[in-house]
């Protein structure tokens, strides 16, 4: 059986010593802010996008460090959206993957920059990324920029997660919170799956199997993370739990309560398996990795 908690744990660490790497040295009065991003990227994430971006490229014989530098630029991504969704407008939240988080660290002025610094470097990474050839990098870069972005994207789904609210009708409510899911969490983790199949040149039948399994695992993802925040253990999570219910989220959790929301999640990863099938045991760790979303306890 696969022990993917393992495999996991190996592909952090080689990951992180090749991120690590990705920053020029601080240096000048500018050093606050680039502490401040390293900061917030090299803080024990699980790195599970950039491993999806590897192992997605992998099915297609694209060897891993081809994908490093298309996993890092979405992990810079990510990492800024963690940053200023920790922020005091926004969910102000103290604690972020078991350390204070960037604007408690340092100040709210600083963290909001360091935000910045990293959804730029991400794009003038992979911009930059000469080992990949120009034509995919550009589909790459249109597809990050469309998955962070607030035409559907990223930024977009964060907007609905601080304003939106019930209005009462029961199939406008469930859409919402599908959006909302889909958007905010859902695109980072599409592009994580979807980049490895462009860096591998994958045929558009293959490609699209693996968006279906990372819409579903995307959904899936949020509904765990949401059911962490209700009934997670702090210490293993890293996060200040009960802020969802704090701060009335619209979440799958709140709106169709917690038993429903966790056979909604086991549904959805067993049809995410169903998507792979095709690839047979070369997406063997994929397979687990899919498990691995609902059964996580961080
Ligand atoms: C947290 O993402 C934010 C959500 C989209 C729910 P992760 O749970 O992947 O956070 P890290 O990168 O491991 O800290
Ligand atoms: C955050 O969702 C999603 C993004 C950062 C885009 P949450 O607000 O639920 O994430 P946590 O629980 O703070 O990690
Ligand atoms: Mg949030
Ligand atoms: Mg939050
Ligand atoms: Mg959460």
């Amino acid at each position: 059986m696969v022990d993917i908690v393992t495999i996991l744990k190996h592909f952090s660490d080689r990951f992180n010593d090749y991120l690590q790497q990705c920053f020029p040295l601080p240096q000048g009065d500018e050093k606050r802010v680039i502490e401040a991003m390293k900061y917030s990227v090299m803080n024990g994430g699980k790195r599970l996008r950039p491993y999806l971006v590897c192992e997605c490229a992998g099915l297609f014989g694209v060897e891993e460090k081809t994908a490093f530098p298309v996993a890092a630029s979405l992990e810079m991504l990510h990492s800024y959206s963690l940053i200023h969704d920790d922020l005091p407008a926004m969910d102000n939240d103290d604690l972020r993957r078991g350390k204070p988080t960037c604007h408690k660290q340092y100040d709210e002025a600083t963290a909001i920059l360091a935000g910045d610094g990293l959804q730029a470097y991400a794009f003038e990474f992979l911009a930059n990324a000469l080992e990949i050839r120009p034509e995919i990098r550009l589909t790459l870069l249109q597809l990050l920029s469309s998955a962070a972005g607030a035409f559907g994207g990223m930024v977009a789904g964060q907007t609905l997660d601080l304003y939106a609210k019930s209005n009462g009708d029961k199939e406008e409510d469930e859409n919402v919170i599908a959006r909302l899911e889909e958007m905010k969490t859902g695109r980072l983790l599409r592009y994580a799956c979807e980049s490895g199949a462009v860096l591998g040149q994958a045929p558009l039948d293959l490609r699209q199997r693996l968006i279906n399994y990372s819409r579903k695992i995307g959904q899936a993802f949020q509904i765990a993370d949401d059911i962490l925040d209700r009934e997670g253990d702090q210490k293993l999570v890293g996060k200040t739990l009960h802020k969802d219910d704090e701060q009335s989220k619209f979440t799958y959790v709140s709106y169709y309560g917690i038993e429903k929301a966790r056979k909604i999640a086991a549904d959805l990863i067993e049809e995410a398996k169903r998507e792979i099938l095709p690839f047979g045991y070369k997406a063997q760790n994929l397979q687990a990795l899919a498990q691995y979303i609902i059964d996580r306890k961080y």
